[in-house]
């Protein structure tokens, strides 16, 4: 039985302060009512990291960095190690995510050495995949899925952690977009990723292994998406920052977890 998962990214958004304030929001709301069933994961930019681990404390609610370097340390201006995220009390870490993908130019060959780094360190990486609109219409999605996770996954662990891995299905036309996957779509490339991690890993692993959905998920959407049997949750953008509606997002993980 998998717990189901919802985690925000924030991506570059939230000050100090307003990091707090939504922090505490949603550990408010969490704690208010029955939302045990769903692990809850914050995402916020590098310097609001460790006010929201403060805002958290005591609770149950993991904090996220959106990147690390796997460098421990050393000449890489800009740049944030494992080590600094798990002093500030971060527990995840969010990589190859598309707009790192896209934006920085991130291979899976980098990203599967951060998770390296980010796992040896101590830190649980959430590894991020998805296809562009280009791919999804030339009907090549499936594959380009499993060269992500061959290069991104594979070429990272000889083998999973236990537990398995946290791996974010991000279909890069539905990021920001408005446009949402289908559950139908959704469905498909999250089994076909379950496949795949069972023929590397095994079945126990491909079992184990939460399976979360991102792009435009809002709180009209978020229930019929998280229904798709091996949907285990969702890496939310946009619909992260206002605290009402995140939760309302967790709310929808709660009601598809008691069905799996
Ligand atoms: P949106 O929910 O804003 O589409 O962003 C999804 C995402 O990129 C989460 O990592």
């Amino acid at each position: 039985m998998r717990r189901a998962l919802v985690a925000g990214n924030w991506k570059m958004n939230k000050t100090i302060g307003e990091a707090r304030t939504l922090a505490l929001e949603v550990a408010e709301g969490v704690a208010g009512e029955d939302l045990s069933g769903v692990e809850v994961v914050l995402g916020p930019p590098y310097l609001a990291l460790s006010a929201v681990v403060e805002t958290v404390a005591g609770g149950a609610i993991g904090v996220a960095g959106q990147d690390c370097s796997h460098h421990p340390d050393g000449a890489y201006t800009g740049e944030v190690s494992v080590p600094m995220l798990t002093d500030a009390g971060a527990t995840h870490v969010i990589l190859g995510h598309s707009e790192r993908r896209e934006l920085m130019g991130e291979g899976d060959g980098l990203v599967a050495r951060k998770a390296q780094a980010a796992s040896a360190g101590g830190l649980t990486p959430i590894i991020c995949l998805g296809e562009p609109f280009t791919t999804r219409k030339a009907g090549t999605t499936l594959s380009r899925i499993a060269h992500q996770v061959e290069h991104s996954i594979q070429g990272a662990f000889a083998s999973p952690p236990p537990g398995g891995f946290i791996v974010a299905y991000e279909p890069v036309w539905a990021i920001g977009t408005g446009l949402t996957a289908t559950p139908e779509q959704a469905q498909e490339a999250h089994a076909f990723i379950r496949e795949r991690l069972e023929a590397i890993f095994g079945l126990e692993c491909a079992q184990e292994t939460r399976i979360l959905y991102g792009g435009s998920v809002k709180p009209d959407n978020a229930a019929d998406l998280f229904a798709g049997p091996d949907i285990d949750g969702g890496l939310i953008g946009g619909a992260s920052l206002k605290g009402a509606d995140f939760l309302e997002i967790i709310r929808a993980a709660r009601t598809d977890s008691a069905s799996i």
